[in-house]
């Protein structure tokens, strides 16, 4: 049987989780702190018909309400768990048990690795990582800081292509006397050159090769650090536009660096979508723009009314709102790279709309139409879907690079199918069962080459891409409790949709529970199941309900898709999400509440295992699991913000992990496999 975790270190007040105000500082710009930005009223589904928004724009935007037809997958019933369970295909391990420990913990069986570190140099002309000496220069040829998203793209058996995220920097870990309000101009430079994305070639990933020898190589022809300084091509209707125009880029096409990427996808066209999530925290001086108007876009993006937190407006006046007040317009996008070509130029795809991009995920309909999920990663935002207007098309990368640019953006709103009355904020069942219910996609805006054409009320086309969140507040959407990553089960078509955490739900003035939101001040966050009418990803209705109610099992506040809770790992704070070859959802944690590290866990989704949570692995104390990915043989995370625990500085960490010593904690993707060559779970 399972244990409940009984060491407990402290909590931190006034926060959702365990997570160090010192990562809410650097990771998040301390979003969590600030007021909630959704102060909208939130209007019901009756009267944005009344207002005509709805069911008359869905009959405009020219897609097909999907019936339910042969081979539709539905939310219906689950059995009862059955007899206590060995475990389903793909999760036969011993799960980890909760700990604190410095350290990556496997389960008995498995062994794991470092792959590639902060610091380790892509290039044979990049320095060897000394912490002591860094440089931009040096930086821009090496594994940047604070992996984040992971995917892998093979070239040909045997040969990969790996792509990371860097979501932020650390800089008071990360230099030797940093001066947190006075940074040096070679320190913020070299942060720049931390952020961004990160492309490498992977040798020894061939199914059936022993993992212990999977390695990146350095000077692999398509390696590549892509920074908050490389040149990204701005597409979609915001290109051009007034909005998007600044002194150093009049034409408003062109954008140096991408920042905070969090997770992210591939495409079928076997390119990469990468999502700019906090941007906003590197921006300053918001509080010298004196439009209203203007204020009110900053508010609801949650920008710095002063000096931002690393200062970089100091060497570059971009980042300062009063000398550049367009540039913090040009970030908050979906990004796609293509990573075979090392020459091209990325594209910020302005048709998915602004806002903290937690991720896309990509599922194709049965006509090939692209549909890509996306969480608002904030208190009360919303969940977005993009439909494109073209089909996929394979071996046509020219076509399929208009994809995205074409499209309509919607925003889901969900209701519930109990009386009101039942869902008091405690997690309790309601008496139907399950919390569950209906919800309808509200079309935003349509994109195509004559421009952005809106559908809500007051709004432009080119607003409403812009300021996304202001239209998901006039059309009433639902505030969630932060949405973070969407994956579709490529066996049933259900989606998967993770929701992390809300402390502030039905706190103060802010928005009590709903069936979709159940549990008032929710430090443990839930994942929600979704499924579109007909199965068909194109849908404008779909069916939802709870699969699980994170937490310490024992709290009876939590739920397990009904599985027995004396047989399941506590979970807390749900991130990052990914599915195994048998169909089982695995789950990434971002800030355990429970007081102890954060993990991976997997957990089938369907049979008489379904809500079976099992922990696989935990990252070092003080750390973040990213960027799952599970294949039959191997399972690779990043371990992010090592080390990252308020009062740490250069010259006195809290972590030495992975280098052990007096060495700094480097954040490193991590591969774990079973040495005696037997599939993952099996
Ligand atoms: Fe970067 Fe929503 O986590
Ligand atoms: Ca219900
Ligand atoms: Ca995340």
């Amino acid at each position: 049987m399972l244990t409940s975790p009984r060491k407990l270190l402290p909590l931190i007040a006034n926060h959702s989780s365990n997570r160090s105000p010192m990562t809410c500082k650097y990771r998040c710009g301390d979003a969590c702190f600030h007021e909630v930005p959704n102060t909208s009223e939130g209007a019901y589904l009756g009267d944005i018909i009344a207002a005509g928004i709805s069911r008359r724009s869905l009959l405009k935007v020219g897609a097909v309400v999907a019936v339910a037809g042969a081979g539709a997958a539905t939310l219906g019933a689950q059995p009862a768990a059955a007899a206590p369970p060995q475990a389903a295909r793909g999760l036969a391990f011993t799960p980890v048990p909760p700990n604190s420990k410095h350290a990556v913990s496997v389960p008995e069986g498995y062994t794991s690795k470092v792959l590639v570190r902060w610091g380790d140099p892509l290039f044979s002309d990049a320095p060897e990582f000394d912490p002591e000496n860094q440089s931009a220069a040096g930086q821009e040829r090496q594994f940047g800081y604070n992996c984040d998203h992971l995917d892998l793209f093979e070239i040909r058996r045997d040969e990969h292509v790996m792509v990371i995220n860097h979501e932020y920097t650390n800089e008071e870990i990360m230099f030797p006397g940093y001066d947190p309000a006075a940074p040096t101009q070679d320190q913020v430079e070299i942060a720049w050159a931390a952020h961004g994305l990160t492309v490498v070639g992977v040798a020894g990933a061939a199914q059936g090769r022993p993992s212990g020898e999977l390695t990146t190589v350095v000077d692999h022809r398509l390696n590549r650090r892509l920074t908050a300084t490389t040149p990204f091509e701005l597409t979609g209707p915001v290109a051009g536009s007034e909005y998007v125009r600044t002194t150093a880029d009049p034409d408003g096409r062109t954008v140096l660096g991408t920042l905070n990427n969090c997770a992210g996808g591939v495409t079928p066209w076997q390119t990469w979508l990468t999502a700019e999530e906090n941007f906003n925290q590197y921006f300053a001086n918001a509080d010298e723009v004196t439009d209203p108007v203007v204020r009110e876009r900053l508010r609801r993006y949650g920008l710095p009314g002063g000096a931002s937190e690393r200062k970089w407006e100091a060497y570059d006046p971009r980042f300062d709102l009063g000398a550049e007040p367009n540039e913090v317009n040009r970030f908050g996008w979906i990004v796609e790279v293509d990573p075979f070509d090392p020459r091209s130029t990325p594209r910020k795809r302005t048709a998915l709309g602004r806002f903290k991009h937690e991720a896309a995920n990509i599922h194709l309909s049965r006509q090939n139409q692209v549909v890509a999920y996306m969480g608002d990663d904030e208190r009360f935002d919303y969940l977005y879907k993009f439909v494109s207007r073209d089909q996929f098309r394979r071996n046509k990368p020219e076509h399929n690079a208009t994809l995205l640019d074409n499209g309509t953006l919607y925003v889901a709103l969900f209701t519930g199918n109990s009386p009101v009355e039942e869902i008091d904020g405690s997690g309790t069942l309601p008496s139907d069962g399950e919390f569950d219910g209906a919800g309808e996609w509200i079309p935003l805006v349509t994109s195509d080459e004559a421009g952005a054409h809106s559908h809500v009320e007051g709004m432009t086309g080119i607003e409403v891409l812009l300021f996304t969140r202001q239209a998901g507040d006039v059309v009433g959407a639902t505030k969630m409790d932060r949405p973070e990553d969407v994956e579709t089960n490529p066996l049933t078509g259900v989606l998967y949709v993770a929701l992390t955490n809300n402390s502030n739900r039905g706190t103060g003035t802010n928005p009590g529970p709903d069936e979709t939101n159940p549990r008032s001040s929710n430090r443990h966050g839930h994942v929600i199941e979704l499924m579109e009418t007909g199965n068909d990803p194109r849908a404008y209705t779909f069916d939802w309900r709870i699969f699980l109610l994170c937490g310490d099992p024992n709290d009876p506040s939590t739920y397990f898709a009904g599985y027995d809770k004396s047989q399941v790992s506590p979970i807390s704070c749900p991130d990052n999400v990914t599915f195994d070859p048998y169909g089982n959802l695995w789950i990434s944690t971002d800030g355990n509440a429970l007081g102890t590290n954060d993990g991976l866990f997997g957990v089938a989704v369907d049979g008489e295992y379904r809500g079976q949570v099992k922990q696989f692995l935990t990252v070092p104390i003080s750390a973040e699991t990213c960027g799952p990915k599970v294949t039959e043989t191997r399972v690779l995370v990043c371990v992010q913000h090592p080390g990252e625990r308020s009062g740490a500085t250069f010259e006195n960490q809290f972590s030495h992990w992975p280098d052990g010593g007096t060495s700094v904690p480097r954040p490193a993707v991590v591969v774990a496999w079973r040495p005696d060559g037997i599939r993952i779970g099996r």
